[in-house]
């Protein structure tokens, strides 16, 4: 791997799991944090063990049944939470205690009630605290971006002096944007004293939908590690989604000469295995895992990716897991899928014929939106379909298994039919159009 190594911090079992409807059993955080670790994160914050005895419990029973990733405790500046923190992380091999410390005046007047000087005070003496149980201590300034740069810079200076090794810069209520960010993070390089003894952070909220673009911006700017979590659950509007920045620091190496150690083919299955624990269901467009996130429905995308994958796809549904990409008929499919489908289904069709299913294919599914086999092998089925058959020795080698498959499908559900998925075409490895020019197969596709 070319480049700088970026720290993944999965928070998905602290601050993703604050988020309404998204709470779990020790049972199955401890599941989680087992796939977390298949994954490849480097440290897993597992709860808040002064919460409650449910956290703290899940705490102790991650630290015990994950031995490789750092397992990360949270507590507020404050002596009892770090205790607790301690203690729940007795088993892990390489425990993190992180400390936070609300640093904004907003804060401090309305929420905490103290001055800034005793907010000086309390973090540092809390990180030294910390530091009296374990080696590697993170300090957040929560609210740090809407922090007098200041005074962050001074409590920075005190947490470091204090022996925190990670400082982590928290957009709390997803307020900043990317360029004031990253100024905020090259400052705090530039300006912290011993700031190269401690790696920067940053932990980001997507109040304004910038989650992942201020992390990034942060990255570029001198953050080494980066928190986030699985679907971007968190808080309110959550946290920055870890897949969108590993794939994006990924796929767009040529921008971030940075790398990190996740192994991506383990996103899919590990956003799935969160949705079917907290039954919270991941938005279809929701890049990288999302249901649409390799769909495609509109005639001229479809015929793209039947010629050429490229056409429309900057990463492989395969690198982060997803078994396949689908093109789905709709009413904004074109003539090129509904062709292949047909012949996947068994069928084939010349142009003219084609044409005929087509018109009324586009007056179906504009009526019912969701097309499904049944539908089309009806269709098939008043075009005089029996005719239309494949006959096996006319199958290509290379498509004999697709059409064989199809007509299995064609005898299960024709002429009943019982409604399952979606039509959709399965991709041929090496898409070759079977007729007319390459301009006209364009135009044929919508
Ligand atoms: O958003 C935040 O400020 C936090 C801190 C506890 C790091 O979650
Ligand atoms: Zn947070």
């Amino acid at each position: 791997m070319e480049g700088t190594r970026i720290t993944v911090f999965d928070t998905t079992l602290r601050d993703g799991e604050q988020s309404p409807g998204c709470s779990m059993n020790v049972h199955e955080k401890v599941r989680l944090a087992r796939q977390l670790d298949q994954l490849g994160v480097d440290v897993i914050e597992a709860g808040f063990p002064i919460a409650s005895d449910g956290d703290f419990g899940a705490v102790q029973a991650i630290a015990a049944a994950v031995p490789r990733p750092i397992i990360a405790g949270l507590a507020r500046a404050a002596h009892h939470d770090i205790e607790r923190a301690a203690k729940a992380l007795q088993s892990a091999i390489r425990p993190r205690i992180h400390v936070f410390l609300a640093t904004s005046d907003i804060h401090l007047q309305h929420k905490l009630r103290i001055s800034r000087q005793q907010c000086l005070e309390q973090a540092a003496t809390s990180v030294r605290l910390a530091r009296t149980f374990c080696d590697d201590v993170e300090f957040s300034p929560e609210d740090a971006t809407r922090t007098d740069p200041e005074f962050l810079f001074q409590v920075l200076d005190a947490v470091i002096e204090a022996g925190a090794t990670t400082l982590n810069i928290p957009d709390t209520v997803g307020y900043t944007v990317p360029a004031e960010f990253g100024d905020l993070i090259r400052n705090i390089r530039e300006r912290v004293r011993g700031i190269e003894r401690a790696t920067i952070s940053t932990h980001c909220h997507n109040d304004l939908g910038l989650a992942v673009a201020n992390s990034l911006a942060a990255v570029a700017n001198g953050a080494r590690q980066v928190e986030c979590t699985i679907n971007g659950i968190g808080e309110r509007a959550g946290n920055a989604s870890l897949e969108e920045i590993v794939m994006a620091l990924r796929v767009r190496a040529d921008k971030y000469p940075y790398y990190t150690a996740i192994a991506t083919e383990h996103l899919y299955p590990t956003s799935q295995m969160l949705e079917e624990i907290t039954g919270i269901a991941v938005q279809p467009n929701k890049a990288v895992i999302g249901r649409n996130a390799f769909a495609h429905e509109a005639g001229i995308h479809q015929d793209g990716m039947l010629k050429n994958r490229l056409t429309y796809e900057i990463m492989t549904p395969q690198s982060v897991g997803v078994p396949d990409s689908k093109l789905v008929l709709g009413k904004h499919s074109g003539r090129h899928a509904l062709s292949l489908r047909c012949e996947q289904l068994g069928y084939h069709f010349e142009r003219r014929e084609l044409d005929d299913i087509y018109r009324r294919f586009v007056v179906l599914a504009d009526e019912i939106k969701h097309v499904h086999d049944h539908h089309l092998l009806e269709l098939i089925r008043e075009s005089d379909g029996e005719s239309h058959r494949i006959p096996p020795s006319r199958v290509p080698a290379e498509r004999a298994e697709a059409v064989a498959a199809g007509a299995e499908e064609a005898r299960r559900l024709f002429p009943a039919g019982v409604p399952s998925e979606f039509s959709a075409v399965s991709l041929p490895a090496n898409a070759v159009p079977d007729h007319h020019s390459e301009q006209e197969d364009y135009l044929w596709g919508v």
